[in-house]
Order: C-alpha cells, then structure tokens, then sequence
C-alpha cells in the first residue's frame, strides 16, 4: 500500500501558532489550515515541510517533532503534522492562501480551521501554552 504523506506545520514563534487560509481548490477555499503539502518521492517529511513552507510562505523553518496521529484525507493521502520553529522570514501568502494569522492559544477557535487539521492544531495550542 503506497499511502501519501501530506505533512503540515504548526509553526510557532513567540508563543502564537501560524494559521493559513487557503485560496483553492474551491471546496477548500476560505477555510483555515496548518500550511504544508504532499511529500515528495525520496524526502523526508522534514525535507517536504521546510520546502512546501519556504514556497508557500518565503519562511526557513526548523521542524521540531511530530505531533503524534495521522488523519485521513481521502484514499492513498494521510495527514500528519509537525511542530516547527520559525528560524528566518516574515510568512507572506505566495501560493496557496490567501490571508495568514498568527493566533495565540485562547485564539485558537477565531478561524474555521479545516476539520481534519483540528486535532494537530489542540495539540499544538496544548504545547504552545505550556511553554
Ligand atoms: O501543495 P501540495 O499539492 O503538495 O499539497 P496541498 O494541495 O497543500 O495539500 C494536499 C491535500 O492535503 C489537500 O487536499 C489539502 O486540503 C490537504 N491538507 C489538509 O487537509 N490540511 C493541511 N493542513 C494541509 C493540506
């Protein structure tokens, strides 16, 4: 069984946690996510995420650990997520999104996030407030 791994990042700085709200596909438009995207044939899941969020946000990011789950998508594509510190960059919406936030935990519920990125984003609120 050949499953993709589309990896997503709960990049933090300064105790708040990057929310990115995508521009398409249509039926995804509007809603909120943790940025990322698919994992590519010979890279790790760090690899994709430093790559997929330099493209889509102009960030260098360090991946830090997984949050541990993994969320089905659709047939053959599982979402699993990372915990991310922000190294250099101001994040800008260059691809896939249109409108970026950083949200602090008692944030967390402003935007509608995507329900299968729900859980990650708890995980990561939970991290983030017990720094
Ligand atoms: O850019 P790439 O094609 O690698 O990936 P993407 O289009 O950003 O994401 C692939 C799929 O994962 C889409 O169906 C997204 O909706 C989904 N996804 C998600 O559910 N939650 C995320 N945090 C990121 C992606």
């Amino acid at each position: 069984m050949n499953e993709t791994v589309v990896v997503a990042g709960a990049v933090c700085d300064r105790g708040r946690l990057l929310a990115a709200r995508r521009s398409a596909p249509p039926e995804l438009a509007g809603r909120w996510e943790l940025p990322g995207g698919k994992v590519e044939p010979g890279e790790s899941p760090q690899q994709a995420l430093v790559r997929e969020l330099r493209e889509e946000l102009g960030i260098e990011t360090e991946p830090l650990r997984r949050i541990a789950g993994e969320w089905p998508l659709r047939p053959g594509l599982v979402l699993h997520a990372w915990t991310a510190r922000l190294l250099d960059g101001e994040p800008r919406p260059l691809q896939d999104h249109d409108e970026l936030r950083w949200l602090a935990p008692e944030e967390a519920d402003e935007v509608d996030w995507l329900p299968q990125d729900r859980p990650a984003v708890a995980e990561a609120m939970r991290i983030l407030g017990a720094l």
